[in-house]
């Protein structure tokens, strides 16, 4: 009986990956760049029991169980381990897994949870098994979904899209202690409306998208190369601006897809307006958006400007019920700042007050995955049964 616990991280683009030119290996178009961000307030947590007493492999998902036979992409991932093992602890068929993996976020909030999901499974399956290159636990992530092959990493991360499975790999581009300043709000969006799934979405642009090749041809490579500089000297005003430009030609492709894909919605828009204004008036970067397959902004920026960015947010939008929006993870505080006359003009004009964002979760970059434990304690999320504790 062998048994591990493994946390590991969200990542949010500011290089957006979308396409791919093999469905199959989950091989994408282009080259994509994103932060890893801490799992002190984001991440998923995956347990897994292996055993002979154990009759099946079996999974559980939020509390959830999940038939791993209907999931083409979980199998894989479990029989490239099972091969992998070979050369290492071995995998005989007597004896099977356990796996049970939840979110510390509300699947609610929308977020990529399948980035954290898989880069979890992956680094925890890939550890009980003692495989521990972390190219290879990267590789099976991306077999699981593309975009978790950058979870398996901290700081910045960047996926280069190669033509093969053993080309198309995440690379780290810095820690997340050599850009300590960098700060990521997400906000988190009222909205009920089910997004169309990435998967989905990427294919119908691939197929139907003029935009896309375009992108893949003449822009991406570009955006990453001055991206990466801007990362490298610490240039946060180029950061940003290439991040909102690259989210922004993203939705452009969704809208020149056919028929079109609307992930951004009015909020995200007011959001959008709203750092354009703050940026202008500063005369510098003070923050920049980015947008994944759905409505919630994700706002990248220096710890130094998180207050006025946070008081003007929350002026922008208020609760029905007069209580302010919260503010999950790091917290600051915000009552000595002032905002400037135009921009309290600005927000009063525009103010929203229908409860459109939930809250905001405030984070840092933050490391890769990280094993928990490798026994029953109160870390594992299974009992010494092979069933989920609740
Ligand atoms: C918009 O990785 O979820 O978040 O590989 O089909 O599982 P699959 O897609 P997925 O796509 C993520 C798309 C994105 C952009 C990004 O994270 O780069």
């Amino acid at each position: 009986m062998k048994i591990i616990t493994a946390q590991a991280p969200v990542n949010i683009a500011v290089i957006k990956y979308w396409g791919k030119k093999d469905e199959n290996l989950i091989i994408p178009l282009n080259d994509s760049i994103s932060g890893t961000l801490s799992m002190e307030h984001l991440c998923a947590t995956t347990s897994i029991a292996f055993s002979n007493e154990f009759d099946s492999n079996r999974m559980w998902l939020n509390n959830v169980e999940v038939k791993i036979e209907d999931n083409k992409r979980l199998v894989r991932c479990i029989e490239n381990v099972r091969k992998l093992a070979e050369s290492t602890i071995g995998w005989p068929s007597d004896h099977h897994i356990r796996i049970c993996s939840k979110n510390n976020f509300p699947t609610a909030a929308g977020l990529a949870s399948s980035a954290a999901g898989y880069a979890c499974l992956c680094y925890a399956l890939c550890k009980l098994f003692e495989i521990n290159d972390p190219k290879i636990i990267s590789s099976l992530a991306r077999l699981g979904s593309g975009s978790a092959c950058r979870s398996i990493y901290g700081g910045i991360v960047r996926w280069i899209a190669g033509y093969d499975h053993q080309t198309s790999i995440a690379r780290q581009v810095i820690t997340e202690n050599e850009w300590p300043e960098i700060r990521i709000l997400v906000c988190v969006v009222n909205d009920h409306r089910k997004d169309t799934s990435s998967t989905f979405g990427m294919q119908l642009s691939c197929q139907t998208s003029p935009l896309i090749k375009y992108r893949a041809e003449h822009v991406v490579l570009e955006h990453c190369d001055q991206i990466t500089k801007a990362i490298m000297e610490r240039n946060f005003e180029k950061f940003a601006e290439i991040t909102m430009k690259d989210s922004n030609q993203f939705h452009a492709i969704c809208q020149d897809t056919y028929p079109p894909i609307r992930y951004m919605n009015d909020i995200s828009w007011s959001i959008v307006n709203l750092i354009h204004f703050i940026n202008n008036l500063f005369g510098y970067n003070v923050a920049c958006y980015t947008f994944d397959a759905g409505p919630n902004a994700c706002i990248y920026c220096l710890d130094n400007n998180v207050p006025i960015l946070i008081k003007s947010i929350r002026r922008m939008f208020q609760k029905s019920d007069g209580t302010e929006l919260a503010i999950n993870g790091i917290t600051y505080q915000t009552d000595q700042i002032n905002i400037d006359q135009k921009l309290s003009d600005y927000i009063d004009i525009r103010k929203r007050m229908g409860d459109d964002l939930k809250y905001i979760i405030s984070t840092r970059l933050g490391s890769g995955p990280k094993i928990l434990s490798n026994q029953y304690d109160s870390n594992c999320l299974l009992s010494a049964n092979g069933l989920p504790k609740n």
